[in-house]
């Protein structure tokens, strides 16, 4: 569309809408700095995920700063040094029941989920969790079904978790709030402003709610797809493993040891440049605004999508394969920013970035360790793209133990 349309064009999308496209990394620049405040992420994002209610996604200009302020010391260093030590605990427990053939995807989703929720949630992994879990996976399959409340409907099915999910964190809530447990969900209970004031209930649950969300779909879909381009490129799999052995990480690698990890932030940013799991990001312009000689009316659809970007061959060299030296050898910082967008960027930009890569970090750390990663068949993965991207059906990977050292 973009070859044949320029960067600004639209297409039929969402349920028949009519979408305004923004392809390319000016309008990203434009649309995601939004220095004039005219492009609301509420209103943008809440047509794929109105579950998510008041999650800071959902909030725009000076509401969304308030409450991104709120939410920023839970992603400081002294934060994720904290979650690191459970993070390890449920790698550890995760890798060591490994062996043989299995579903990439389906580990690293379960991997993903239990660690947002044990960080975020405050639940340990075990039989209460399971419901927590079935009801999450029904949430994200309702995200882009059409609006339909009639009984049996996935969207119904969506709400119904979703409304279990909530009622089950407010239940919750009173014990959270009196205990001094350090997850974001009790720490967010307690939390109140210098006048005493505390944040309404409804805000805490939907903030721990949106955050295991954002956080567990989009690093599954992260990890099993580095999973697979290791077990494809092996030569890249023992520069890795070779760059673990060289930092000698302890069995729960701190967060010291897992810095400068340059050859595995490598590969990790590439598998985002070539499977953003994020493939369309949602604005409504409050007012009307021009873009390459079109004059945009006031509460369009706009859509960016990333993938433009990252396979564009005047960004990036032959941009369909996978060459994480490209961001080796220049470093990411010499990529625009506005190119490589993964992560957003401006003022909805992931408060997750880091969190995520430490968590791949130290997941990788644990798995090539012990293994060996083997393409169990020579079938690229069929991949779907929305509502996050992901591996369609199974990722089959052969998890061959080494020998021990
Ligand atoms: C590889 C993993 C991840 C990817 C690719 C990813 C991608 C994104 C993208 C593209 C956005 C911006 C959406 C927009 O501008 O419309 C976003 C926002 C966000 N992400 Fe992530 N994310 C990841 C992991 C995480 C994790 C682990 C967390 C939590 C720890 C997280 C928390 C958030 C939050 C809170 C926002 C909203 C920020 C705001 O509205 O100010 N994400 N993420």
């Amino acid at each position: 569309m973009k070859a044949r349309h320029g960067d600004c064009f639209t297409v039929g999308l969402l349920r028949n809408r009519r979408v305004v496209v923004l392809a390319g990394q000016a309008a990203n620049r434009y649309v995601l700095l939004d220095s004039d405040g005219n492009f609301s992420s509420r209103l943008g994002w809440e047509v794929a995920l109105d579950v998510l209610g008041g999650f800071v996604l959902l909030r725009d200009f000076e509401d969304h700063a308030l409450h991104r302020t709120l939410l920023r010391p839970f992603f400081a260093a002294d934060a994720l040094r904290r979650d690191l030590v459970c993070i390890n605990g449920l790698i550890r427990d995760e890798v060591t029941a490994l062996g043989g053939a299995a579903d990439a995807y389906r580990l690293a989703k379960r991997l993903a989920l239990d660690i947002a929720l044990a960080v975020f949630g405050g639940f340990e992994p075990g039989r209460n969790v399971e419901a927590i879990y079935s009801d999450t996976v029904r949430v994200l399959d309702g995200v882009m079904t059409r609006r339909s409340r009639w009984p049996g409907s996935r969207y119904r099915r969506a709400l119904q978790a979703r409304d279990r999910l909530r009622a089950a964190l407010l239940a919750e809530l009173p014990r959270r709030r009196d205990g001094d447990a350090s997850d974001l969900f009790s720490r967010l209970s307690r939390l109140a402003d210098e006048s005493g004031r505390a944040l309404r209930d409804q805000d805490v649950v939907d903030h721990v709610f949106g955050m295991v969300f954002a956080a567990h779909e989009t690093t599954a879909s992260a990890m099993a797809l580095v999973m697979y381009s290791l077990a494809r490129h092996t030569e890249w799999q023992a520069e890795v493993r070779a760059e673990i052995v060289a930092r000698r990480p302890g069995e729960a690698p701190t967060l010291d040891e897992l810095s400068e990890m340059p050859v595995f932030e490598a590969v990790f940013r590439e598998t985002l440049r070539l499977y953003a799991p994020i493939q369309l990001l949602p604005r409504r312009n409050v007012r009307p605004f021009d873009w390459s000689g079109h004059r945009i009316p006031a509460n369009s659809h706009i859509l960016l999508p990333p993938q433009v970007c990252h396979r564009d061959a005047q960004a990036f060299e032959n941009p369909d394969s996978f060459q994480p030296g490209r961001f080796l050898e220049g470093s990411v910082r010499t990529v625009d920013p506005f190119t490589w967008i993964p992560f957003g960027r401006g003022r909805h930009m992931c408060m997750g970035t880091h969190f995520a890569l430490v968590e791949a970090k130290a997941f990788f750390v644990a798995l090539l360790r012990s293994f060996d990663l083997e393409l169990a068949t020579t079938n690229a993965p069929a991949i779907e793209h929305l509502p996050v991207l992901r591996p369609s059906g199974s990722l089959p990977i052969v998890f061959a133990r080494r020998p021990a050292r």
